[in-house]
This record gives structure tokens, C-alpha cells and sequence, in this order.
């Protein structure tokens, strides 16, 4: 069905969690320099939440432009970065946020993961989420591709 597919090229971002669930997320509802928001992929036309599959959860973060590498830059918007949000340790949904570190880490052993290289800083997960490539159009954040990874645990 299509609440179970992945993510579509042309869907936006809709918040996951929260006040707002359900609504697109605006770029300028994000603070640079985080947190991050947890998100689902919406289609915009049938208005289909794809909140079925865990593996579809999202986190969407702004930081400055000039933080990311150029891999993730190339598949970023304006600061704006998304990646899944399925832990590869053992796929517990990647909730916290770290602001001292500017960091995601994993509630159920610790992983820590930079936004900024896509890498897995520390912890026992055994590689980086998936990116989502994103554009934006006007203040939605919209999917560009499919995920750049294998999402959800790799173990
Ligand atoms: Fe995330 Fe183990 S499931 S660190």
C-alpha cells in the first residue's frame, strides 16, 4: 500500500512526532545548529502519510552550509539534511540529540552519528544512516531520490 513504500521522489516532509504531526515540516521551523525533527514522507498529492514502514522514519536537521562535506552537501539543500533515522546497530529509531556535540545519538546503546560527514562517531553501530537527497521548493523540503544506503540494522 502506499502508507508501506519508501519514500518517493516528490514527496515532502511531514513531522512524525509532536504538536505539528502530520504537517509539512518548514525550513524555517528548523534551527540551525539542531535539534533535529523526526519526519515521514507524505505523498503531496494523496496526502498519504508512508508512516506504515518503521523504515521510513526520517530526521531532518539544518546547519550551517558550509558544515557538511561535499558528499552530503551534494544531496543537501541549503543546510537542510536528511537522513533516515533507523539505527544500524539493531534499528532502534535514532532519537536524541546531542547540542554540546552537535551530534545524533541512539537511545538504546549510544551510537553517535555526525550529520555533517555521515559517519558513525562512536558506538556500536556499523555504519552511517542513509542519506535521503532532498530539495526544497519554497519552504517544503521535498525527497530528490531514493535513500543513498541500506537502511535499518546491518548487522
Ligand atoms: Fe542503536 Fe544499538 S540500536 S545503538
Amino acid at each position: 500500500t502506499p502508507e508501506n513504500e519508501p519514500p518517493q521522489e516528490g514527496d515532502i516532509l511531514v513531522y512524525a512526532t509532536g504538536a505539528k504531526m502530520n504537517q509539512p515540516i518548514l525550513t524555517s521551523d528548523l534551527a540551525e545548529g539542531g535539534p533535529f525533527q523526526l519526519a515521514f514522507p507524505m505523498d503531496p498529492k494523496t496526502k498519504v502519510i508512508r508512516n506504515k514502514e518503521p523504515k521510513n522514519t526520517l530526521l531532518v536537521l539544518k546547519q550551517p552550509p558550509g558544515s557538511y562535506d561535499a558528499k552530503v552537501a551534494a544531496h543537501a539543500a541549503q543546510g537542510v539534511v536528511c537522513y533516515s533515522a533507523i539505527c544500524t546497530h539493531l534499528g532502534c529509531t535514532v532519537s536524541l540529540w546531542d547540542a554540546a556535540q552537535k551530534l545524533m545519538r541512539c537511545p538504546c546503546h549510544g551510537a553517535l552519528y555526525d550529520p555533517r560527514q555521515d559517519r558513525v562517531v562512536s558506538g556500536p553501530a556499523p555504519q552511517a544512516l542513509a542519506q535521503l537527497p532532498i530539495r526544497l521548493e519554497g519552504a517544503q523540503i521535498v525527497v530528490a531520490g531514493a535513500f543513498l544506503g541500506p537502511v535499518g540494522a546491518q548487522v
